[in-house]
């Protein structure tokens, strides 16, 4: 259990079974990302572009803790096929505002699992003239790959195990977990 509070409303947190990171880990990693990045692009403008819903909370903390010119744009993508495995075949739901040619962009994902949706998303991206094409992710799970996804920023690799919070979803909820960790079972009965 994270937080063993007794109250009587509904309490998110009690449906997680295990805390794989805390908030305070998260913004302590998301910290040194952000120096990186800063140190790499010094003097340069950045893009960012999230992939909506997830990496809302992650490009939210991201930004605020970098130094350098930013600005943020979002896509909206879903995958071809049902259930919960990725099929690869990804298709825009909204596109970017910004245009990319000549900018120095980094893709914002809150997770590489397979890397079939990012591989998909940065051929689409590169083939619109950025000076530079770069990715960071809050989570990665290297045992879940099947696409070698060049990935320049990550903040964890995790087990190959299904998490939710820090903008993480099951079935669109627990978003809103400040920490990040694995549901109980009862939760998928
Ligand atoms: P692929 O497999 O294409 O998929 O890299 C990436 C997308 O799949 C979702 N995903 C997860 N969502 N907990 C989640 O809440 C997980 O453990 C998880 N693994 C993959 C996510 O939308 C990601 O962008
Ligand atoms: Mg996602």
């Amino acid at each position: 259990r994270a937080r063993l509070c007794h109250v009587d409303a509904t309490d998110v947190s009690q449906d997680l079974e295990k805390v794989l990171f805390t908030s305070d880990q998260i913004q302590a990693r998301i910290d040194e990302v952000a120096s990186q990045i800063d140190a790499d692009y010094e003097g340069r403008d950045i893009l960012l572009v999230g992939v909506l819903n997830g990496a809302v909370m992650v490009m939210s903390d991201l930004q605020r803790a970098m130094r350098s010119h930013v600005e943020m744009d979002w896509m909206a993508v879903s995958s071809y096929g049902a259930g919960t495995q990725s099929s690869g075949v990804v298709r825009i739901l909204k596109d970017l505002n910004a245009d990319l040619e000549g900018r120095d962009v980094i893709v914002v994902e809150d997770i590489i699992d397979t890397g079939l949706t990012l591989s998909y998303l940065m051929s689409n991206l590169a083939s619109r003239g950025p000076a530079s094409l770069e990715i960071m992710t809050m989570f990665r799970k290297p045992d879940a790959a099947q696409m070698e996804v060049p990935v320049k920023y990550v903040g964890f690799e995790i087990p190959n195990e299904f998490v939710v919070g820090y903008g993480l979803d099951y079935a669109g909820r627990y978003r809103n977990l400040r920490d990040v960790g694995t549901l109980a079972k009862h939760v998928y009965s």
